[in-house]
């Protein structure tokens, strides 16, 4: 349960802002504030009733809001412990005057708000100032080439703390879009699933289940199919087992991958191989994988067997992209890649495989605009 917390304020974190004005006895001044509201054209900020700003803007009904980054920190500060004195030349301050307001722009803020005062309710010794936003002005770094603002590049200091301590509060640049968490969680909400079973023209495709491990083990353990697949021997059959009753169904509930798929034989029912997504890169691209037994070899089986997941991933799973890596050593690996459509993207240099040895890692892609969807 929460905990009511006595403190005689409570700052939860709001943008330091320095109000630009006229002022009849300097020409123009600045104050520090961080008390603001905006929504829509509307700005209302809280000013001290006893400060010289509160009595400036209320005299000439305009001021600027001028927004500093981190560089800004010590005349943000004067500005802000300096009171009814003239501040512009006194800190060195380059500013314009803007044609709207008549307040001061400074040139160190990259984003400045040219404010009208529509009403001001003053009551236990503050000024809460009511004004219209007339004009938004940012440095054109701020701005994109279509005149979007960059969300990543303004990092305005917060102003937060309760009565025993305030802070400044930085922030990086990592941004999400708007509405990005909805939408990732809705992804996670349906579970990436696909049949139990699938059938291609020679093979059929099933979930491995733990009676299979015998079947697996015959192949995993096997130094030719293990290391190039990236991985070492799989030693016992308990270890087998172990890999299929945990590891697998962890790594699959955890990146929300679907089950993968065995490959068998038509007309047995031996699992001579595995084509499964084993990496999610972002919400809509995986990473496929594949393993056969070499006395498969050389039949093409799991390009069929890929095909056919690949298929239906960019039809169910609505993946935009799926990658393929593998060794550059690994020679077969790289034909099924090719002849499945994958562009090859990236070779990372001087990579170790799972024995320790130096290959290069090669990375290919196939997006779904590339498959022949039917
Ligand atoms: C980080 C910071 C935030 C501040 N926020 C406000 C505020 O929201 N409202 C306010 O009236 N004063 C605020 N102040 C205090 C005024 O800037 C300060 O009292 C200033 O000296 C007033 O100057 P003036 O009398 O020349 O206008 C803040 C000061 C700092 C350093």
């Amino acid at each position: 349960m929460k905990q009511s917390f006595k403190t005689s304020k409570l700052y939860y974190g709001f943008p330091i802002f320095i109000l630009g004005y006229q002022d009849q006895n300097f020409g123009h001044n600045i104050t520090t504030c961080s008390s603001s509201y905006s929504l829509g054209d509307w700005l209302v900020i809280g000013v001290g009733a006893e400060e010289n700003a509160a009595d400036q803007i209320k005299h000439y009904q305009q001021f600027t809001v001028n927004i500093p980054g981190e560089h800004f920190m010590l005349e943000m500060e004067q500005a802000g412990f300096i009171s009814h004195r003239e501040k512009l030349e006194h800190l060195g301050l380059d500013y314009e005057i803007s044609e709207r307001t008549q307040a001061p722009i400074l040139k160190a803020c990259l984003v400045v708000l040219d404010c009208q005062v529509d009403r001001i309710i003053e009551e236990d010794g503050i000024c809460h100032i009511f004004a219209k936003i007339l004009d938004r002005l940012a440095d054109p770094e701020l701005l994109d080439d279509k005149g979007h603002f960059k969300n990543d590049r303004f990092a305005p200091t917060y102003f937060m703390g309760d009565g025993n301590q305030r802070v400044y509060r930085y922030l990086d640049d990592r941004v999400d879009p708007m509405g990005s968490f909805i939408k990732k969680a809705r992804k996670k909400m349906t579970r990436a699933e696909l049949p139990e079973r699938i059938e291609t023209e020679r093979l059929v495709l099933r979930v491995r289940t733990v009676a299979d491990a015998e079947d697996i083990h015959a192949y995993a353990s096997l130094p030719e199919v293990a290391y190039p697949a990236g991985f070492p021997p799989v030693k016992t059959l308990e270890d087998e087992i172990y890999y299929l009753e945990h590891i697998l169904p962890e790594r699959n509930q955890k990146d929300n991958l679907p089950a993968g798929y065995g490959i068998v034989v038509k007309g047995t029912d031996t699992i001579i191989g595995s084509v499964d997504f084993n990496h999610r890169h972002e919400d809509d691209v995986l990473e496929i994988g594949y393993t056969l037994h070499p006395d498969y070899w050389g039949r093409g089986y799991v390009p069929e067997a890929a095909r056919a997941l690949i298929d239906l991933a960019f039809k169910d799973l609505d993946l935009h992209k799926i990658e393929l890596t593998c060794f550059g050593y690994n020679l077969q690996s790289q034909r099924v890649a090719e002849k499945l459509g994958f562009t090859l993207e990236a070779r990372i240099r001087d990579r170790k495989d799972a024995q320790g040895n130096r290959c290069d890692s090669l990375i290919y892609g196939l997006l779904k605009s590339e498959w022949e969807v039917d």
